[in-house]
């Protein structure tokens, strides 16, 4: 029976999913995006060529491949012609291989504009945004406020974006904040346009027909499980359902049609933007994990902070999807260290507990477990046996504490650079 597989973020995003879906993509006929919007940023890289991806799946560069944007994403017209433009540019033919959901949501100019305004209201408080007006969509979307990309084909397109323009104007009287809504408006009106030229679908016949004519699907999330709207830090956390359900609702699928989970992690953590962060390195252990790891955001340019491996929030968000298949990466970034650790519980006003407690503002000691270092250039190995027993030791740790296979091990950022198990 045919079916979607879904890969996700398990820890705080940037865990490397735009590779390994490009990897996966070869096996998959259609590529599809569930939610999430320019916030992401998916890097690939193969051939000696790099790009990053926002709204856009990345079995884009596979040849003959179907590629959806679901209902559940939210689209900024002018990033989204900014990055087909680059794409054309390479030589990929997107306007052939891309399918546009009527249901997905825009973001509008005033959208980030807000997005803006509220974070700068908040001071320390703030979530450390993106600011690409993420919020703010997905608030109206909720608040059955937005427009669809669908709205774009009907003659009251302006009149309902005016409507909306006119509220999110009212709305920015609250803050001191400066601003030029008119700025980008003609920029995004002509990117709208531009979109018109792509395939715009109704999201759930084109999934269900996929599947009913026996071909698979890859769905791929952004963000990552701890920044679920609801199962992440709250507050701190992206505004979209970033857990293997959110491909249901972003998709149109049922729940039955789910096959495997892919949940896809870096071998320790990394978080950009606030909130909390329990195995937090401010050493120099941390700075080595960022300068070997690159930790940079893909979007933002942002340093990323870094930390050990967290195997509570692991365990914790494996629950939430029912992932069934791991996807280690980045182990080759701790290839120089003397030890490596892992979370294995945490301490909570006094009391150890291997649960993800629901106060953001607790005190949380992790506990560790401590694992001798590989000091093997990983890169270099070409297969499972090539593997230092080391690495090998930790690589069973993390199975035996979450009870699921690791089927993917990637050391390094390219393509190649992946050993299946
Ligand atoms: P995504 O948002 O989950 O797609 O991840 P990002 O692209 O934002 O960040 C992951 C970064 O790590 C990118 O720069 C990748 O090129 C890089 N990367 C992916 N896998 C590996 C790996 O196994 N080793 C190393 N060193 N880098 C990797
Ligand atoms: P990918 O798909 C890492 C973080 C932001 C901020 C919070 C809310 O590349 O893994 P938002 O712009 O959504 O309102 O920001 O979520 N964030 C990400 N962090 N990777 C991402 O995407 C992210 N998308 C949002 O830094 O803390
Ligand atoms: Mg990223």
């Amino acid at each position: 029976m045919s079916s979607i597989d879904v890969v996700l973020g398990l820890q705080w995003g940037d865990e490397g999913k735009g590779k390994i879906v490009d990897v996966l993509a070869g096996r998959y006929p259609v590529i599809a995006r569930f939610q999430g919007g320019p916030n992401a940023g998916h890097s690939l890289h193969f051939d000696d060529k790099k790009f990053v991806l926002r709204s856009i799946p990345s079995g884009i560069f596979r040849e003959g491949s179907r590629n959806l944007i679901g209902n559940g994403v939210v689209i900024d017209p002018i990033t989204f012609k900014e990055e087909c433009e680059n794409l054309e540019k390479a030589g990929v033919p997107v306007k052939e291989r891309l399918f546009i959901s009527k249901k997905a949501h825009f973001i509008l100019p005033t959208h980030r504009i807000l997005d803006a305004a509220n974070e700068s209201s908040m001071g320390k408080g703030k979530i450390g945004s993106t600011l690409k007006g993420i919020g703010p969509a997905y608030t109206d979307r909720t608040g059955r406020n937005g427009l669809r990309v669908g709205d774009s084909l009907t003659d009251g397109f302006r009149s309902k974006f005016e409507a909306l323009k006119a509220k999110h104007l009212r709305l920015l009287k609250q803050y001191d904040f400066e601003y030029n809504a008119e700025e980008n408006e003609q920029k995004w009106f002509e990117a709208v346009d531009y979109m018109k030229g792509f395939k715009i679908v109704n999201g759930e016949y084109f999934v269900n027909g996929i599947l009913e004519n026996g071909e698979n699907i890859l769905a791929e999330g952004a963000q990552g499980s701890m920044l679920d709207i609801d199962f992440g830090s709250y507050p701190f956390v992206t505004s979209s359902s970033t857990i293997c359900a959110g491909a249901c609702i972003g998709l149109g699928a049922s729940p039955s049609k789910i096959g495997d989970v892919y949940g896809i992690f870096k071998a320790y953590c990394t978080r950009v933007g606030s909130g909390p962060f329990p195995t937090e390195l401010f050493d120099e252990t941390g700075a080595e994990l960022q300068k070997r790891g690159a930790e940079f955001g893909a979007v933002t340019g942002r340093p990323r902070r870094t930390g050990w491996l967290d195997l509570v929030a692991l365990k914790y968000v494996v629950m939430l999807s029912g992932v069934t298949k791991l996807i280690m990466m980045k182990s080759d970034v701790m290839d120089t260290f003397k030890t490596v650790k892992a979370a294995t519980s945490y301490i909570v006003n006094g009391e150890e507990t291997t649960e993800v407690p629901f106060d953001i503002d607790a005190e949380i000691t992790p506990v560790y477990t401590e694992f001798k270092g590989w000091n093997t250039d990983l890169s270099k190995a070409k297969s499972e046996e090539g593997l230092p027993e080391e690495f090998r030791n930790y690589v069973r740790f993390i199975e035996d504490y979450l009870g699921v296979p690791i089927k993917i091990i990637s050391i390094g950022p390219d393509r190649t650079e992946t050993i299946f198990r």
